[in-house]
């Protein structure tokens, strides 16, 4: 059974007794103290590490948040530190720009921060400026350093853009410019020596944890991963798979949000789809966190719950061998109860391809723009075509008890013309069918205001020309 990994630049082996969280890991057991804790909740970043893993094209790193990533997800891969990008003496060009800037305040965010833009480095295709920000979506500076990091971050895309060689291997070009040690450039020959790690078994005979990202699991329960039997799904190649077979799209349940969200496939159906799913907490939170996840938490608001529910999907179940398809619609029966039964793997979810063309609207109001849980959320897709609404579909979150696939809504749009009189009216049918309650989010009065306004908000985007915002009131 491998338990063997790379840790920056030395092969480690995993005791039999060494279990639990990576951060603590690398703290505790190998003195690796560069990486920090905050929040423990992959809410702040000062734990960012990078997780490489072997692929047809080579090693493919993300920034992930340590304190959510359980020891038993690493042997196979590459973990990557502070220590591990510091080079022998002297900065790296990306903590220099920092210290040129005046941008880190304190050690505390500031390692995260450069792990962060290092995975920025090895996967943003054009190095662009936004890409380099956006990096640092889930990096917290609590000194308010923002508009000094926005700087080097400019200043570090400036200087190396120019440079990027689109035909040469990314490492070997970060290692000429210092951003990446050279032991980078082995990294993938080193990894394919090792065995695969062990794929536990999770059927009714043996039952374990499902465990996906861990985004849910562990910040409800941290000490899970020393606890308990956990079946890593990361592991099996066939949950990770998005293909398209014959008139819908197949996404596997353990792809990652991140993936989900920039694959072609699925940018095919819904060429928003980057944007929307920047929506959803922070590049190192949709580095792990997974479709499936998402579903089976089952959370009201789960903003690609509500993407999926309005794109008609469906999602397949499997369990010792026997596979069912239940629409998404069907799948929640009571908050927090699904139509899945104990044991049931969600293997796969299925996207009519027959989305493409249609506009596909998403709106979430949250309390902060980023890494913020949504209050109220709405997808819808809509064909509309010389103002006559052909075919929608609606779904909104945080109004009811499960994901609201808000059927009588769309069912009174469709056929009609879009004018200001039936989008006031849609909103009354909406306000029939949704039951919010008031918790910490907001007032239940408050949630049926956000719900008529995100609806307005879709058909705004839908016909711009036909209807104006001060009639929607
Ligand atoms: C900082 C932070 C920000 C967040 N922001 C958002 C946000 O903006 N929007 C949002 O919707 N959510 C957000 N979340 C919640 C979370 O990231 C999502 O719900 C995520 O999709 C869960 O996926 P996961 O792979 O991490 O699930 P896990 O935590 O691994 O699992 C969650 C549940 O699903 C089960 N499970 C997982 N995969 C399968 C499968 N294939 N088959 C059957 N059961 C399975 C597990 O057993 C567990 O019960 C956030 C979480 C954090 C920590
Ligand atoms: S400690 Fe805050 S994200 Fe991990
Ligand atoms: S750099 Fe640490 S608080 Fe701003």
């Amino acid at each position: 059974m491998e338990r063997r990994f790379l840790l920056n630049d030395r092969l480690v082996e995993l005791g039999p007794d060494e279990r639990g969280l990576a951060l603590a890991w690398l703290r505790q057991r190998q003195g690796l103290c560069g990486t920090k804790e905050g929040c423990g909740e992959g809410e702040c970043g000062a734990c960012t590490v990078l997780l490489g893993e072997l692929s047809p094209r080579g090693v493919v790193y993300r920034a992930v948040a340590s304190c959510l990533l359980p020891v038993g997800e690493l042997p196979g891969r590459h973990l990557v530190t502070i220590e591990g990008l510091n080079p022998p003496t002297g900065l790296n060009p990306i903590q220099q720009q920092f210290v040129d800037e005046g941008a880190p305040q304190c050690g505390f965010c500031f390692p995260g921060m450069v792990v962060s833009l290092t995975g920025f480095f090895l996967d943003s295709a054009d190095l662009s400026v936004n890409d380099g920000l956006a990096a640092l979506d889930g990096n917290i500076c609590r000194c308010t350093g923002y508009a000094a990091i926005v700087r080097a971050v400019t200043a570090l895309a400036a200087t190396y853009r120019p440079l990027l060689d689109p035909t040469r291997a990314r490492v070997d070009q970060l290692a000429e410019w210092g951003i990446l040690p050279a032991a980078f450039a082995t990294a993938a020959a080193r990894l394919s020596t090792l065995g695969a790690p062990p794929i536990e078994r999770f059927d009714t005979t043996a039952p374990a944890v499902l465990f996906a990202g861990g985004t849910d699991l562990i910040v409800q329960q941290p000490d899970l991963p020393a606890a308990a039997d956990l079946a890593y799904l990361s592991r099996r190649p066939e949950l990770r798979v998005i293909e398209r077979e014959l008139d819908e799209l197949v996404i596997g349940g353990a792809v990652t949000i991140e993936e989900f969200g920039h694959a072609p496939e699925f940018r095919a159906l819904v060429p928003d789809a980057p944007a929307i799913v920047g929506r959803f907490g922070s590049t190192l939170i949709r580095n792990r966190a997974t479709v499936a996840g998402n579903l089976v938490n089952a959370s009201p608001i789960g903003d690609v719950t509500i993407l999926l529910l309005a794109l008609g999907a469906k999602v397949v179940l499997s369990r010792d061998g026997r596979r069912r398809t239940v629409p998404l619609s069907e799948f929640f029966l009571g908050y927090k109860q699904l139509a899945r039964e104990p044991g049931e793997l969600v293997a796969a979810v299925r996207v009519p391809a027959s989305v493409a063309g249609d506009l596909v609207s998403f709106e979430k109001v949250s309390q902060r723009r980023f890494l913020d849980i949504a209050g109220v959320n709405s997808a819808a897709r809509i064909r509309c075509r010389d103002g006559l609404l052909e075919r929608v579909t609606l779904a909104v979150g945080g109004v009811a008890p499960v994901p609201l696939s808000a059927s009588s809504t769309a069912a009174y749009l469709t056929g009609r013309t879009l004018d200001a009189a039936t989008a006031l009216a849609a909103a009354d049918v909406l306000e029939s069918e949704i039951a919010p309650i008031s918790d910490v989010r907001g007032s239940a009065g408050y949630k049926r205001e956000l719900a008529r306004r995100v609806l307005f908000a879709h058909l705004l985007r839908v016909a711009p020309d036909r209807l104006r915002v001060e009639e929607l009131v």
